[in-house]
């Protein structure tokens, strides 16, 4: 059978990755998680110590070589060979990521190393603008979205299971910031492409939106 692409797009915590896993699971495919590469090169810049440029953040996008690895549900993510799963996901890095992520020269060197890996298909990749500019041609867009409120007790759960009390409305407060830098750059804004299925998950479980996205997998294929 053919193996297709699927962009599965949208804002923080709206469940893109959780979902992403278990549809990229069911159809054998693999998952890849765009936001992971953008957090990589974040942490890079932010170890560098450097003040921040568009030309230092770009020449460390450009160096950099990020990879994956998936076992026992777990995406491990490599920088040049080094572990950096759990470090990508700091405050800190999560505070510093959009500001990383606006500047063309990073862009241009993620999407191209995203190409890379998802060209041949038989891939489920989340990001920002999988569906609009990474692969406009991809069998099966999905813009993946929940309220703002919904998204950060998600996080806030989230974060408290792993032993992390943060204030719900600072979170809120701040994935709307985030949210409104990534909406409003002026490359690769995020947006729900044209051709892509809106899906709201703020009153369904993670199963219910897992069915319903590989339900519209098996009708593409
Ligand atoms: O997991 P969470 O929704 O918090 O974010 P993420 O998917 O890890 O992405 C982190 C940040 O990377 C986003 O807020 C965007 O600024 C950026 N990003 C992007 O610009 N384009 C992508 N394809 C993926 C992520
Ligand atoms: O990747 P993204 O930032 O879009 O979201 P995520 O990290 O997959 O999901 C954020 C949190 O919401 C996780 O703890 C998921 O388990 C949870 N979630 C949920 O409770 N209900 C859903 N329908 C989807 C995700």
């Amino acid at each position: 059978m053919k193996k297709i692409i699927i962009a599965i797009d949208g804002p923080a915590g709206a469940g893109k990755s959780t979902i992403a896993k278990k549809v990229a699971a069911l159809l054998g495919y693999a998952y890849i998680d765009t936001g992971a590469m953008y957090r990589t090169v974040t942490l890079r810049f932010l170890e560098s110590g450097l003040p921040f440029s568009e030309e230092a953040v770009t020449a460390i996008a450009e160096k950099i070589s990020i990879t994956f690895r998936y076992g026992n549900g777990v995406n491990r993510v490599f920088a040049d060979g080094e572990e950096v799963t759990d470090a990508i996901r700091s405050l800190e890095v999560s505070r510093n990521v959009s500001k990383v992520a606006a500047v063309g020269g990073v862009r241009t060197a993620m999407v191209a190393a995203q190409r890379k890996i998802g060209n041949q298909g038989g891939v489920v990749m989340d990001g920002r603008d999988i569906g609009t500019v990474v692969f406009p041609q991809a069998e099966l867009k999905v813009f993946l979205t929940a309220s703002v409120e919904e998204r950060a007790r998600r996080r806030y759960l989230e974060l408290k299971e792993k032993g992390t009390e943060v204030s719900l409305e600072d979170l809120e407060q701040r994935i709307a910031q985030r949210d409104a830098l990534d909406e409003n750059r002026e490359i690769s804004p995020l947006r729900c492409a044209e051709d892509a299925r809106y899906l709201d998950s703020t009153s369904l479980t993670i199963d219910q939106v897992t069915e319903k996205i590989a339900a519209m997998a098996r009708e593409v294929l």
